[in-house]
C-alpha cells in the first residue's frame, strides 16, 4: 500500500517585518490591545514586486533541499492561496516556472485558512492512488496588498501577515497495519457562512467587474464578523479533531503535537483546554507572524521539524478553520524525512 510522507519542508517570510508599534502609525491601536486579544508581536509583509509564487518558490528550494532533491524529481504542484500573483492564471504555474520544473501539472486551491490541509488532502489521493510519488505541497500569502490599514479595518489587519510555506509528499510503501505518513484526512465546508469572513469585490457576479466606485467603496478589502468567526472556530476545531482520532482510533492522550492553523492565540488557547492537550504540545507561532493563512500550517510543520519538536513515529495532528467557512484536519504518523536520518 502506498502511503505519504514529509520528504521536506521550507519557508519563507518576507524581510519587511511589522511590529505593532509600526501599525499604530497608520490605524488607532496598540500593542497591548493586538497582543491580548490575538497574541500577535509582528509579522512580515512582502515588499513591492514579491509576489506569492516567489515566496512559495523560495519555501520550495528550502524543502527541496531539506529532502535532497531536485525540481526535475517533482511530479506535480499544488498551491494554495486566497491572493494569488494575478485574477489569472494561479499562481501554481509561476512556481513550475520559477523552479524550472518539467511541464508538470499544477493546481491552486482557494481554501483560505484550511488551503493547506485541503492542498495536503489532495495530494495524499494522487500518492495513494499511485499517480504520483512526488508532490509539491504549497501554501503562501500576500496579504499586506489587500488590507485596509486605517482604523476601518483594524481588526482584520491587525491579525494578518504575508508568507509561504512547502512541503514535499512522497510515496511510501506500507505493509497491511504498519503505520507511515498522513493517517486520515477530514475536510469540510458550511457556504451558508460565506458573508461572516470575505472580500466580496472585484468578482465576476458584478458586471463590469471593475468599475471606479468599486475601487472607491471599501468592499474590496477582507471584512469579518470576529465574535462570530471565533465561536464557529471554537465549535469546529474539536469537532474535526476528535473526528481524525476516531477515524484512527487514538485518544487526545496518544498525540504528541497538534498543530493548529494561527489565527487567534485565544482561539488555539481555548482549544487545547476544551480538548484537554497541554499547551507544551502545541506549536504556535502566531506570535512572529501573525496569521499567514493558508501559508500558516506548511511554516509551522517547517519550525516543528527545525525546533526538533518532532521525532520519528510522533503522532502529529494539523488542523484548520478558515473562510468559507472552510475547517479540516490530517492525521500524520510522522516520519523523520529520510535524507535527515543520520
Ligand atoms: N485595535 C484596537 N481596537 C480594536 C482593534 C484593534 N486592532 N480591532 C478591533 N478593535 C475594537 C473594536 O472596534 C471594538 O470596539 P467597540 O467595543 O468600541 O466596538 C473592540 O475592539 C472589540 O472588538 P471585537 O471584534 O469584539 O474584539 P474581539 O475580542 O472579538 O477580537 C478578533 C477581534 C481578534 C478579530 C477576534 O474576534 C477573532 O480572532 N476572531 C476570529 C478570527 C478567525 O479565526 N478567523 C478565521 C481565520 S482567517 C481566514 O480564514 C482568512
Amino acid at each position: 500500500m502506498k502511503r505519504s510522507i514529509v520528504l521536506g519542508a521550507g519557508k519563507y517570510l518576507p524581510e519587511c517585518r511589522i511590529t505593532n508599534d509600526d501599525l499604530t502609525r497608520w490605524m488607532d491601536t496598540t500593542d497591548e490591545w493586538i497582543q491580548q486579544r490575538t497574541g500577535v508581536k509582528s509579522r512580515h509583509f512582502a515588499t513591492e514586486g514579491e509576489g506569492v509564487a516567489d515566496m512559495c518558490a523560495n519555501a520550495a528550494r528550502d524543502a527541496l533541499k531539506m529532502a535532497n532533491m531536485e525540481a526535475k524529481d517533482l511530479e506535480f504542484i499544488i498551491l494554495a492561496t486566497l491572493s494569488p500573483d494575478y485574477a489569472m492564471p494561479g499562481s501554481g504555474v509561476l512556481v513550475q516556472k520559477y523552479l524550472g520544473c518539467e511541464t508538470i501539472g499544477a493546481l491552486d486551491v482557494r481554501n483560505q485558512c484550511s488551503g493547506f490541509i485541503y492542498s495536503l488532502s489532495v495530494a495524499d489521493q494522487f500518492i495513494r492512488s499511485g499517480m504520483y510519488k512526488n508532490v509539491l505541497v504549497l501554501g503562501g500569502e500576500s496579504h499586506s496588498s489587500g488590507l485596509d490599514l486605517s482604523t476601518r479595518g483594524r481588526d482584520i489587519s491587525a491579525m494578518f501577515g504575508d508568507g509561504a510555506g512547502a512541503v514535499i509528499l512522497g510515496a511510501v510503501d506500507v505493509e497491511e497495519g504498519e503505520e507511515a505518513g498522513i493517517l486520515t484526512t477530514h475536510l469540510h465546508s458550511e457556504g451558508h457562512f460565506l458573508r461572516s469572513l470575505w472580500c466580496e469585490q472585484p468578482g465576476s457576479i458584478f458586471r463590469p467587474r471593475m468599475t471606479p466606485e468599486i475601487f472607491n467603496n471599501d468592499r474590496w478589502f477582507p471584512k469579518m464578523k470576529g465574535r462570530f468567526v471565533f465561536t464557529h472556530a471554537l465549535r469546529r476545531f474539536p469537532e474535526v479533531m476528535n473526528e481524525a482520532l476516531e477515524a484512527s482510533g487514538y485518544k487526545v492522550d496518544d498525540l504528541d503535537l497538534f498543530i493548529p492553523h494561527q489565527a487567534n492565540l485565544r482561539i488555539i488557547e481555548f482549544v487545547a483546554r476544551q480538548i484537554e492537550i497541554p499547551m507544551e504540545k502545541v506549536f504556535t507561532n502566531i506570535q512572529k507572524y501573525g496569521n499567514t493563512t493558508a501559508g500558516t500550517l506548511p511554516i509551522c510543520i517547517t519550525e516543528a521539524i527545525e525546533e526538533n519538536r518532532l521525532k520519528d513515529d510522533d503522532l502529529l495532528l494539523i488542523a484548520s478553520f478558515g473562510a468559507g467557512f472552510t475547517w479540516g484536519s490530517v492525521l500524520m504518523r510522522w516520519k523523520t524525512p529520510p535524507a535527515l536520518r543520520g
